[in-house]
């Protein structure tokens, strides 16, 4: 391999960086094409490893694409795949199995006899026969060409989970945690989701003659970062990738955002001192030093590699002073812009007053998440505030509530009226409850049921939003198709998802809009409906309101922004902090992320208060994406 420049020198394993995981996807899928021939020319089959999870969607959707347009064929090609959730059969909804069929092998010409998954239901004494037959298998055909990966939060490839050893081979495991609860909306539930799974060990993986391991969006910068540039550990089982020869990240611009290259660019290398850069490494330096950026002294710029920072922008204290004006003009209680007053230096403009603002909540907790209590002052400010649910967010409801609701209506009906005039009420709630009993633990849900579960939670939204003075006719629900016909990891949107956003906004005319989703991993709901808002804006260029329109994201269970990234922070009194915690209680069904948002707002205030700024209780945070 080429030597790589100095900028990634603590990249222990070679990374690539695309500017989407679309142009990822096409890159890999390219040389495995290359792959494929080179094999085929020379009379042997092309082994390679797959993964599941929504990360390596992209790869085989043009993988696809390369067999149906350019006659790419698969009938060469052996396959192993890295595991299975132990205890599904390989038709449930959500076993690996299924997964790759709808993903990949039903749309290609690989031979049956060809694929192999670890078997999830293989009886318990047998587990150890499986998974050496497994072993042998991949060693029978001359070993893995090229295993594709993707990364757990824990750090996990396949299902190694923290404490895999490097040698570790095929086997049974217990699931983390941390994974569970990753998988807990797949399963509709984390209560649901299977303990165990087979998974090939690290040794295994490491095996293979090359390896790629993608990451897309920023809930994974943190693991990747670690993965690439942290100690060889079994504690995150993708660092193991550094002791292999022929390995690589290829990574989008979203998960690269903890490698020193992207972080702290001034430490490998030149840096080219945009307000941005300047803004982070000034930021950066005060908070590592624990000294407030007014009394920041130009021997800390030297002692933190900023020296040349210094000479092109200093001298210290002016830059200081430059750099606290800025964060103090993030500041502002009056996120819809102050009526009457001078906006020189507000995030947002005075007028016009009120203002329309439209927030968007991917799904309906992700708002009140991510902005419940700039929600609540844009409310008590008068502005016309409509908020929009994306998508009804049917699959994250698990049955219990499904059940307790049909089991309360079909009581009622014998405790409140006489059979009879409650006859389809009751049938209502009877066919529910049968649903529910059939599909078992692990089933899919039926058209009814998604509905009931749609509206349970269309109810927990409409209560968290009262809670913040939001009357019923201000709340609108889009309910995407894209969501309605899908399931995670696997979304697809379509021109009618446009075509809704694209008459939403048109009915409208919104001054403000709110959204999030832009570091998301793209195919995430909230991802999905970011890029979905960004083409639906450049379809509506032309018209008048969007000449006029600003454009704001937060974040609600992503990676929260850094101080220096913030373009407004709305401060939260302790009141209003427990005003949006108590509408957050309205929902039965939140992640652990979901609900630790507190903490996130309550940091994001004390960031503010060691940098040298005002002491609040809380902050929630924007970046602006857009400026009329
Ligand atoms: C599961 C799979 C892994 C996958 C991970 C991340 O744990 N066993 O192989 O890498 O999920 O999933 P996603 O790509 O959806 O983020």
């Amino acid at each position: 391999m080429p030597p790589r420049p100095p900028s990634e020198v603590h990249e222990k394993t070679p990374t690539v960086l695309f500017p989407s995981s679309t142009a990822a996807a096409q890159a890999l899928a390219q040389e495995v094409k290359t792959l494929m021939e080179e094999n085929t020319r020379t009379g042997r089959p092309t082994v390679l490893g797959l993964a599941t999870g929504s990360t390596p969607v992209p790869f085989y959707r043009e993988l696809i694409r390369l067999h149906r347009e350019e006659k790419l064929s698969f009938q060469n090609v052996v396959t192993f795949n890295l595991d299975e959730y132990y205890g599904l059969p390989a038709d449930h909804p959500e076993s690996y199995a299924r997964f790759m069929r709808e993903q990949l092998f039903d749309h290609i010409d690989i031979p049956a006899e060809n694929i192999n998954i670890p078997s999830g239901t293989i009886p318990s004494d047998q587990v150890f026969a499986h998974c050496k037959a497994y072993e042998d298998k991949i060693h029978a055909v001359g070993g893995i060409d090229l295993q594709i990966l993707g990364i757990g939060r824990t750090g996990h490839i396949g299902f190694n989970e923290p404490g895999s050893s490097r040698d570790s081979l095929t086997r049974r495991i217990t699931l983390d945690r941390v994974t569970r609860q990753d998988a807990a909306s797949d399963f509709r539930g984390e209560q649901n989701v299977p303990h165990f799974a087979i998974t090939m060990g690290v040794g295994t993986i490491l095996r293979a003659r090359q390896l790629v391991l993608m990451a897309w969006g920023e809930n994974k910068a943190a693991i990747t970062a670690r993965a690439i540039e942290g100690a060889v550990s079994e504690a995150v089982s993708a660092s193991f990738l550094q002791d292999h020869p022929n390995a690589r990240f290829f990574i989008d611009t979203g998960a690269s955002r903890e490698l020193t290259r992207i972080k702290l660019p001034w430490l490998v290398g030149p840096a080219s001192w945009t307000p941005a850069e300047t803004r982070r490494a000034v930021v950066w330096q005060a908070l590592k030093t624990s000294r407030p950026v007014l009394k920041l002294i130009d021997e800390d710029y030297n002692e933190h590699g900023l020296s040349d920072l210094l000479s092109e922008q200093g001298p210290g204290y002016q830059l200081n002073i430059r750099i606290f004006n800025r964060l103090q003009h993030t500041i502002t209680g009056w996120p819809g812009g102050k009526p009457d007053a001078d906006d020189t230096f507000r995030p947002e403009r005075a007028k016009p007053y009120p203002k329309r603002c439209l927030i968007l909540s991917p799904e309906p907790q992700d708002a009140i998440v991510g902005m419940g209590g700039t929600l609540d002052r844009l409310i008590e400010q008068g502005h016309d505030v409509r908020l929009i649910a994306l998508t009804s967010g049917s699959l994250r409801v698990p049955d219990s509530e499904a059940d307790k609701f049909a089991s309360t209506l079909a009581e009622l009906g014998s405790a409140v009226v006489t059979p009879a005039e409650w006859k389809e009420q009751t049938q209502y709630a009877n066919t529910i409850l049968r649903i529910l009993d059939e599909k078992g633990e692990f089933g899919e849900d039926p058209p009814a049921l998604r509905q009931l579960k749609a509206l349970i939670l269309r109810g927990e939204l409409r209560d968290a939003a009262h809670t913040l003075g939001l009357t019923s006719d201000r709340v609108h629900l889009l309910d995407l198709p894209f969501y309605e016909k899908g399931r995670y990891r696997r979304f697809h949107s379509t021109p009618d998802d446009l075509a809704a956003l694209v008459s939403l906004l048109a009915q409208h005319k919104p001054h403000q809009i709110y959204c999030t989703g832009d570091a998301a991993d793209p195919s995430s709901v909230a991802g999905i409906t970011f890029r979905l808002l960004e083409t639906a804006l450049r379809q509506s260029e032309g018209e008048d309101w969007a000449a006029t329109c600003s454009l704001w994201s937060y974040r609600g269970k992503e990676k929260p922004l850094e101080a220096h990234e913030i373009d407004m922070a709305v401060p939260l009194s302790p009141l209003q902090l427990e005003r949006k915690t108590r509408s957050l209680a309205r929902y039965n069904s939140l992640s652990t992320l979901e609900l630790s948002i507190a903490d996130q707002n309550r940091q994001h205030a004390k960031d503010y208060d060691a940098l040298g700024l005002a002491e609040y209780e809380a902050i929630e945070a924007f970046q602006r994406r857009s400026r009329p």
